[in-house]
């Protein structure tokens, strides 16, 4: 127990007491709230937790602790660690639950990008690259195990996830980019971008980039470095894909996050990465269903207001790979 600090609710986190009990040491320091809101310290970063009085408060029915702001991150990415021991002991998802989410979301990403107007031959490798990807899914119990909590976590996480790698496929492909190895990399890295959201509060990822405090955007951009602190605990990821994690967020002009690297020091296969997942953002904002013509349309619009933030020739490929032939087509339907 420890002297009462001058912290207020705007430079705490609240956090579940299980998630608490569930490690072997206290992570950072954390604090109780009393009912008159005054903070009190109850344990220190190091301390082991059965020597602490967790279990005590937990009997009272008390449902959150805190930890500061600041300490939070490093909190997610520790807990981390410990939620995949958990994994590597068991707690399985049913086979049901995992086919299902999988299925679904398989379903709705042929029929939006069949809408967004790919071109056909891209389109068809792009699935059977995608096949290849669930079957890999299906067989790696750890990562079928992370996409579950992934989809659960967020509902349309899965089919954005599954968009981003189907998308980096066929931008690779027009890179001539043609040895399966580097497809079936930038089918899974796609497909794994955003698995570090899965440890975000739901509140922060239900809000608009847009109106997140400076604090809840420290937490937001956290999730690249949370993904490759799962991913690399899975036995034989290569490092490609973790890069792609990491960088998925890292713009050509410099702009992007964490490390604000720039177009030829982002590593070549995050670059097709980064720009899909803008992309899919992009569409996936405008008014369903799109039509292949709005999709050129948005495609336009995305390479003048936003070129420079991504690489020139996957700019390029993704511009090759979707078919003005189909536009025109439902241009002279509609005339
Ligand atoms: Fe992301």
């Amino acid at each position: 127990m420890g002297a009462p600090r001058e912290i207020d609710d705007s430079n705490v986190q609240p956090i579940p007491i299980d998630e608490f009990l569930s490690l072997p040491i206290v992570i950072v320091v954390t604090y109780l709230r009393m009912p008159s809101g005054r903070f009190i310290l109850i344990a220190k970063a190091g301390q082991p937790t059965a020597e602490t009085s967790l279990e005590k408060y937990r009997a009272k029915n008390l449902e959150s602790l805190f930890v500061h702001i600041d300490d939070y991150h490093r909190f997610l990415v520790t807990q981390t660690q410990a939620t995949q021991q958990l994994i590597e002991t068991g707690s399985r998802f049913k086979n049901d639950t995992r086919t299902a989410l999988i299925q679904d979301a398989m379903t709705t990403v042929y029929r939006e990008i069949e809408e967004v107007g790919f071109s056909d031959s891209s389109f068809s490798r792009a699935k059977l690259v995608n096949h290849a990807l669930l079957n890999y899914v299906k067989e790696n119990d750890q990562i079928t195990d992370l996409i579950t909590k992934f989809g659960m976590a967020s509902n349309d996480g899965i089919v954005h996830s599954m968009m981003v790698s189907m998308i980096s496929v066929m931008i690779g492909m027009k890179h001539e980019w043609v040895k399966p190895s580097t497809l079936e990399k930038l089918s899974l890295g796609g497909f794994l971008h955003d698995i570090g959201k899965s440890k975000l509060p739901a509140e922060i990822l239900a809000k608009p980039l847009s109106v997140l405090t400076r604090d809840e955007k420290i937490i937001y951009e956290s999730h690249v470095e949370i993904g490759v602190q799962l991913l690399s605990q899975a036995k034989t990821m290569p490092d490609d894909i973790l890069l792609m994690v990491l960088e998925h967020h890292e713009r050509s002009d410099g702009s992007g996050f964490p490390k604000r690297l720039k177009d030829l020091h982002i590593s070549p296969l995050a670059r097709v990465v980064s720009l899909a997942n803008a992309f899919v953002d992009r569409i996936q904002q405008e008014a369903k269903p799109l039509t292949p013509e709005d999709a050129l349309k948005v495609f336009q619009e995305f390479r003048v207001h936003r070129g420079a933030q991504f690489n020139r020739d996957a700019l390029n490929a993704l511009e090759k790979s979707l078919d003005p032939s189909k536009a025109l087509k439902k241009k002279t339907r509609v005339g």
